[in-house]
This record gives structure tokens, sequence and C-alpha cells, in this order.
């Protein structure tokens, strides 16, 4: 593999989950693997999950890392060809991902949507960009489109979650949901992107359910089905996975911050015991309720541990080729 911006890049991703799961069992394994070799992870914008788990992923494989918060930290960069540089953006991404490629062997990068051009975020012009100009592989942390190496997690977390097969009977194919809930801020639509994907590759019933007027790109959703009616969508699901995201259509809005949409005790009754998930960071009592939160349940801390697994195995597989 050489680079990782898609779940898709990935050949095989039940194969994949099951290497990941190996890797949990020891992850030291590899420990020779990275040795000498150098990532350099380069921050748009703010984390905790993704700055922590990858930097310790690349160490359990024995690997350097340098870490910058390149959207305060770095010189503003120019991604236009043949503009004239007298305002604000000192540096040209020509330049800058040549220069950073000669500090490391692989490049890891996190560019947010801005939510305000939707052409411009729709071409990921941060993550394309050092994908043209860097001479090293690059992985993508969550640019304006998807978060691959959450919804790599999120499989992990999936499949060892899954019901099981009980006293030689065959486990029922699951349902999966996808939720939308309320948030008082914009946000961008990569995680519920890169969620829908990974589902698509996976053998279970999926729903996405969220108001009118939060469909997500038509492109990615293609023909999953949609219930608008919430605790309709929630009836016999084995697993309820919330995100807020902003209008697509209506780019960047928020249409609604219905509270009616909100994770609560109640409407997990509705399902068939399933278990809650959220890739974090979450607001407690607006998107979901303490009670959720905080039951046997929530699968949320697992999802977090399960973020340098992913990462583990991209970067393994990055390292190998
Ligand atoms: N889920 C996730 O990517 O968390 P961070 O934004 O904290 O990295």
């Amino acid at each position: 593999m050489k680079h990782y911006t898609h779940i898709n890049d990935l050949k095989s991703l039940q194969t994949t989950v099951q290497e990941a799961v190996n890797l949990k069992e020891n992850p030291l394994q590899f420990e020779q693997l990275g040795k000498g070799k150098t990532i350099c992870l380069l921050f748009f914008n703010n984390s905790l999950r993704t700055r922590l788990s990858t930097q310790k992923a690349a160490q359990n494989l024995g690997m350097h890392t340098i870490v910058m918060n390149f959207g305060s930290e770095g010189w503003q960069l120019e991604y236009e060809d043949g503009v004239v540089m007298d305002q604000g953006k000192a540096e040209h991404i020509k330049e800058a991902a040549k220069v950073i490629s000669q500090y490391c062997d692989i490049v890891a990068i996190r560019a947010f949507a801005s939510l305000e051009n939707k052409e411009k975020d729709q071409q990921e012009q941060v993550l394309t960009n050092f994908i043209k100009y860097a001479d090293v592989p690059v992985v993508n942390m969550e640019s304006s489109v998807g978060h691959p190496l959450q919804a790599l997690a999120d499989a992990i977390t999936l499949a060892e979650h899954l019901p099981a097969s009980k006293a030689g009977k065959t486990a029922h194919r699951p349902k999966i949901v996808l939720s939308w809930a309320p948030h008082p801020k914009a946000l961008p639509h990569a995680v519920a992107n890169s969620f829908v994907e990974m589902m698509q590759l996976q053998d279970a019933e999926f729903v996405i359910t969220h108001p009118k007027g939060y469909e997500l790109d038509i492109e990615i959703t293609e023909d999953t089905t949609i219930e608008y009616n919430q605790e309709k969508a929630f009836e016999n699901a084995d697993f309820i996975y919330t995100k807020n995201w902003s209008s697509f259509a209506d780019y960047g809005k928020v249409l609604s911050q219905d509270k009616n949409w909100m994770i609560t005790q109640n409407k997990m009754k509705l399902t068939n015991n399933a278990k809650f998930m959220h890739c974090l960071p979450v607001r407690r009592n607006v998107v979901v309720e303490d009670a959720v939160l905080d039951s046997e349940n929530s699968l949320v801390i697992q999802q977090a541990n399960n973020r340098t697994y992913a990462a583990q195995v991209v970067l393994k597989k990055i390292l190998e080729s």
C-alpha cells in the first residue's frame, strides 16, 4: 500500500481487521519493522485521539515520530499554481511537501473541511497536494471528506462486538444504525462519510437516520437505506453509531438542533440491547445522555483504543511495501 487516504486503499477490510486484532494481542511483535524510520504528523486542526494513537502506533513499530501543529505553527501554505504570493501566504505546497519529505519516511496529515467552500473541500486541497508533491507515502488523519483511520478502528470494534453465535446457532446478520444527533456547532461530514463507506464493505443491515435536509453526499451513500424516523430506525438495532454533521446540500449549515434527536436511554430500549458507538469527542447530554455513555453498552473507550491498532496496521502495510 502506497498511501492510506480512503478505506478502499485496503485490499481487504476483513483481513486487515483480523491483522489489527492480531497486532493488539502483541503490539510490539513488529518493533524492528520501523527501526530507523520516521513519521511526521502534521495537524492543521485539533486532535486528542488521532495525535496520540498514531504516535503510539508508530512507536510500537519502532518508528520515530515528529509532530507539528501546522495550523498554528507552520507558514500559511499556498496551493494554487502561478500565484503572485504577495499576500498572507508565505510558502508554497511545492516546497513545503518536498522539504518535509526529506525529514521523514511517511507523512500523516489532518486537515478538516472549511465548511465554507464545498467545491474546495470536495477537492481535498491539502491532502491531494501533499500526495502530488511529497516524495513519501501519505496517511489521511481526517481530511475534508473522510476519516479512514477512524472507520478502520470502528470496523475493528464492530468485529470484536458482533453478536456471537450461541450454542451452535448461527449469529444473525447485525443491524447497524448511523444516527445523526444534535450539536451546537457546524461539524464536517468526514467521520460519517467514512463510516458509511466502511459499512458498505460489511455483511450487515445498515440504516442511516437523520432529519430531512441532513442527507450526506449521495455519491457516498449511494443506495443505503435512509429512515427519517429515528425511533423506527432504532428498532432491533445491534449497534447505534452516533455522529453529528452539518448539512451537505445547504453546505456547512446547522439546520436543526432538535433535542428530540439526542440519544437517550429510552431510545436505546427500542433496540436489540444495542451497543453505543461514537468516535469522540462527544458533548454529553447534547449528543447523547450520560446514562447511555456511562452504560455497559457504550463502546466509545474501546473505539478510541482501537485507533492505535488501526493506525498500526496501516503503517505496517506501508512500511512493508
Ligand atoms: N475521533 C477522533 O479523530 O478524535 P480526535 O479528533 O481527538 O483525534
